[in-house]
């Protein structure tokens, strides 16, 4: 059974949902507070000691192998000027060991998986898809990390699910599921994007999981419907081999592909933050009173 070594980040969507600034900028560097989000997906990362980061991006996003990469004159300017916090914080971005692969046509998720199959091969891999944020805070055991020791103790594919009510669950991958063990879900079904008739549970696949080797072959083997190719169709047939187990998510989630997620990842984040915090605090409290 291989260990956890390599993760794949797809960020090569085209961000039309938050045009016009995607039209320049793409998506996975827009910024929550001061960071990019791609840099919170890289950062979950450390928890499980992944060893290479493929990013799969789009042919014009250099900026975001220049936000990965070092910036020697800024480096050296914040160490004369003695701005040791800000060097650091300069410096914790080319920590990552990112790899990048161009998908030259946004072809869906499994198109993304496929460019990156070169550096994956047949290894287990983590997936970590950028629209949302999960953090993990006062003692919780982070999503990913809970999936890579699931999946290191079973060797079986696992995702990460939530609960959702009504018709959310029409937007989000649904599970079927017979028991649950610790927490641990065995998945006997898939379903992309129910209606509420036919969703099999209320829960809903979260974008993160651990694929087991086998599933870059199966993504290749797979045939187009229309002119794509589909992750969930290798994952249902997994679930239907008793090849794919589920597990809740205890992190705080933000969905930053949605302009309301976006803002409320902003704000929570503000006040998170030890240099704006209170004053945000004060602010919401302030604002609420007029609104
Ligand atoms: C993708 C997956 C879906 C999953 C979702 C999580 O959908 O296809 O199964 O529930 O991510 O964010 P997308 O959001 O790309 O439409």
């Amino acid at each position: 059974m291989g260990k956890l070594k390599k993760a794949i980040i797809p960020a090569a969507g085209l961000g039309t949902r938050f045009l016009p600034i995607t039209k320049a900028i793409p998506k996975p560097m827009l910024s929550v507070l001061d960071k990019p989000t791609i840099q919170y997906i890289a950062e979950e990362l450390t928890s499980v000691g992944i060893e290479e980061i493929i990013v799969v991006v789009s042919p014009d996003s250099g900026v975001i192998e220049k936000h990965f990469g070092e910036c020697e004159s800024l480096e050296q300017r914040l160490l004369s000027d003695k701005k040791h916090s800000l060097y650091e914080i300069a410096k914790a971005t080319h920590q990552f060991n990112v790899k990048f692969v161009v998908q030259e046509q946004p072809n869906g998720l499994a198109g993304a998986l496929l460019c990156a199959e070169p550096f994956v091969k047949d290894e287990p891999f983590a997936l970590l898809l950028g629209d949302e944020l999960l953090v993990a805070d006062n003692g919780v055991k982070p999503c990913i990390k809970n999936l890579a020791e699931i999946y290191e103790k079973t060797s079986k594919s696992v995702i990460a699910t939530m609960e959702v009510f009504g018709d959310e669950v029409s937007k989000y991958g649904n599970i079927g599921f017979d028991v649950e063990d610790g927490g641990i879900m065995q998945v006997n079904a898939i379903l992309e994007k129910p209606s509420v008739n036919e969703a099999l549970s209320n829960n809903a696949i979260i974008g993160r999981y651990v694929l087991s080797g086998e599933v870059m072959g199966m993504l290749k083997k797979l045939k187009p419907k229309g002119n794509e190719i589909y992750l969930t169709d290798v994952l249902d047939e997994l679930a239907k081999s008793g090849k794919l187990l589920a597990s809740v998510i205890e992190d705080d989630r933000y969905d930053v592909g949605d302009k309301f997620g976006y803002i409320k990842a902003n704000v929570e984040m503000a006040l998170k933050s030890k240099e704006i915090g209170q004053e945000t605090k004060e602010y919401i409290k302030e604002l609420a009173k007029r609104i």
